[in-house]
């Protein structure tokens, strides 16, 4: 399918599932020369990481844990501003290493409040790994250890991604038509 309607917008596609699983291998790849000596921990970010995780950690060839995490965004009381709180911690993070696991990164700010609530479980060292860039939107100095694929800045659905919901099922990823939003 090289086009997909979902509700009232048309998408295109951007990466076919092929092409996806031969990047989640390379991903793999480096992991498993990186990260094997050390005490591992894959922390997911639910809902849209489920595909990428699951392809990913197949590959992976050492002991690790893996967890799951959701952010909720509710208004901070002082600032007004948006803040995303991490749920569903229950592991001891204290002296391991942390692999952060998201779907997307675009303005970069998720990420950092994800790095941030983390970082006060005392982790040895914490790395990222995002199946998706927007890289034209993403201006912090932080550094991705792990990139799938820099994207244009165009809005994206599915292998877990979704616009209204819908979408996360489909094996390949695709772009909303430009014009479109
Ligand atoms: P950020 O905080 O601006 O980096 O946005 C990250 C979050 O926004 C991701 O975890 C996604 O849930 C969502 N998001 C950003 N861009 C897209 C997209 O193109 N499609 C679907 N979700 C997106
Ligand atoms: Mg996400």
């Amino acid at each position: 399918m090289s086009e997909i309607v979902i509700a009232d917008k048309r998408f295109s596609l951007l990466l076919t599932s092929e092409k996806i699983q031969q990047q989640i291998e390379l991903i793999a790849e480096l992991m498993n020369d990186d990260l094997k000596n050390h005490e591992v921990i894959f922390i997911g970010v639910l809902n849209g990481v489920f595909m990428f995780a699951a392809d990913l950690l197949k590959r992976i060839q050492f002991n690790a844990q893996i967890s799951f995490v959701k952010v909720s965004s509710y208004q901070g009381m002082e600032s007004g501003a948006k803040i995303k709180r991490l749920i569903g911690i229950d592991e001891e993070l204290k002296g391991k290493t942390v692999i952060i696991l998201e779907d997307i990164i675009d303005t970069g700010r998720t990420i950092e409040d994800i790095i941030e609530q983390i970082r006060g479980y005392r982790p040895e060292q914490i790395r990222v790994a995002v199946l998706l860039l927007k890289h034209e939107i993403y201006k912090s100095n932080l550094t991705i250890d792990y990139v799938g694929f820099r994207i244009p800045n165009r809005f994206v659905v599915g292998y877990g991604l979704d616009y209204l919901g819908y979408g996360r099922n489909l094996r390949n990823i695709y772009a909303l038509e430009e014009g479109e939003l």
